[in-house]
């Protein structure tokens, strides 16, 4: 046995009481049927993790209207009814296996690279993203430029939001998560160089993180109080790895105080290194800035692979569950092996996200 010990106790976020403190990181694998439905495939590969002892799951960013939420080509949705007895399969059979599951929720914004709904994409302004798609989802070359959404663009996105995450509550998922990280819409509308808005949503920090916070209510209010409700949050994005908020920790007490006063059971934030100063090279971590502001729970992620790191955030009192990504993928078992004291295998991206980040045979 190692000395891990904090790290499988059980923890209750929102309503959702789960077994450990380890949880699988949202990544998205885009191995769903080009019409969005979940697939047999992707019901076996979220249920490796449960059976791996993982306490809970975030699920892929899934996509939330038949309009520009839709990110990359054959990335599952929750608009249909369809979609959702799809994603029925994989809450059961993750329950049956003794794990709880939430789902993402995911509007692409300006980083769209593959929507069958639309071709053009909507962003906060018309700026075009930097950097290049991703072509471990299909992607090639520079992204569009977007179109800047309008007053009731941005009305319907929240409608849409309310809408996915009541489908989510449909299918049987435990809770759901708003994807609020990594350059996609609502981070876009947080960020100051992707966001030129002179509207209520652009300018000041407080304005720009008005839409997430306009989203984490609507869903509140529309889910009840018996359903989980968090939020992702991030600095950089997948096309900027290395942003930081210009704001610092000032920008981090608005943003997370905003969000933390916002009906949200917790807020899930991914930094590089979760256990590094958020700004600069001393300070505290951008967890530890959630836990003091939001004042809800917090959920760590970044390399917190090595048990000895994840167990840390928990015991100092940074974070209430960790997620694990890459370290999931290369150890779908990371928790029983943890537990019994044997290693870990590396991640091997060549494996897992070549030629594609589609789920592999040897994954299922
Ligand atoms: C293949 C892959 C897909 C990902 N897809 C998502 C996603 O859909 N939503 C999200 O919020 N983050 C996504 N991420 C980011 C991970 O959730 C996580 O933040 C990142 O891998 C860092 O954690 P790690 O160091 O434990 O891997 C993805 C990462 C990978 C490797």
């Amino acid at each position: 046995m190692t000395d891990e010990k904090s790290l499988f106790k059980t923890v209750t976020l929102g309503r959702t009481t789960v077994g450990n403190r380890v949880g699988v990181a949202p990544m998205t694998r885009i191995s769903a049927t080009s019409e969005g439905l979940a697939t047999d495939q992707m019901v076996s590969y979220y249920t490796s993790f449960a059976r791996g002892g993982f306490g809970l799951i975030i699920t892929e960013g899934t996509y939330i209207d038949d309009k520009y939420s839709q990110t990359y080509f054959d990335q599952p949705g929750i608009v249909y009814d369809e979609q959702v007895e799809a994603w029925k399969k994989v809450v059961d059979s993750v329950h049956q296996a003794g794990a709880k599951i939430f789902m993402q929720l995911q509007h692409s914004g300006s980083l769209s690279q593959g929507n069958r709904f639309r071709q053009e994409t909507l962003g906060p302004s018309a700026i075009q993203p930097i950097g290049e798609q991703l072509t471990m989802y299909l992607g090639e070359g520079s992204f569009s430029t977007p179109r800047e959404a309008t007053k009731e663009e941005v009305t319907g996105v929240v409608a849409s939001f309310v809408h996915a995450a009541k489908h989510a509550q449909l299918a049987g998922f435990d809770g759901i998560e708003i994807h609020g990280a990594n350059g996609y819409l609502l981070d876009g509308f947080l960020t100051d160089y992707t966001n030129q808005r002179t509207d209520e949503y652009g300018g000041s920090t407080e304005n720009r993180v008005r839409l997430s916070v306009e989203v984490s209510k609507a869903i509140r209010e529309a889910v009840g109080n018996d359903f989980t409700v968090g939020i992702r949050i991030s600095q950089a994005k997948v096309n900027d790895s290395s942003h930081k908020w210009a704001g610092k920790e000032t920008g981090a007490e608005i943003i997370f105080g905003e969000l933390g006063r916002a009906g949200l059971d917790y807020i899930h934030v991914s930094e590089y290194e979760a256990w590094k100063p958020a700004f600069g090279t001393s300070g505290a971590s951008l967890a530890s800035l959630a836990k003091k502001h939001g004042k809800v729970s917090v959920i760590a992620n970044g390399h917190l692979e090595d048990p000895k790191k994840a167990n840390e955030m928990i015991e100092n009192g940074v974070a209430d569950v960790v997620t694990i990504g890459k370290g999931a993928l290369a150890n779908e078992d990371w928790v029983h092996k943890v537990k019994s004291g044997e290693p870990l295998a590396a991640f091997k991206p060549e494996e897992v996200l070549r030629p594609n980040a589609k789920i592999k045979e040897f994954e299922v």
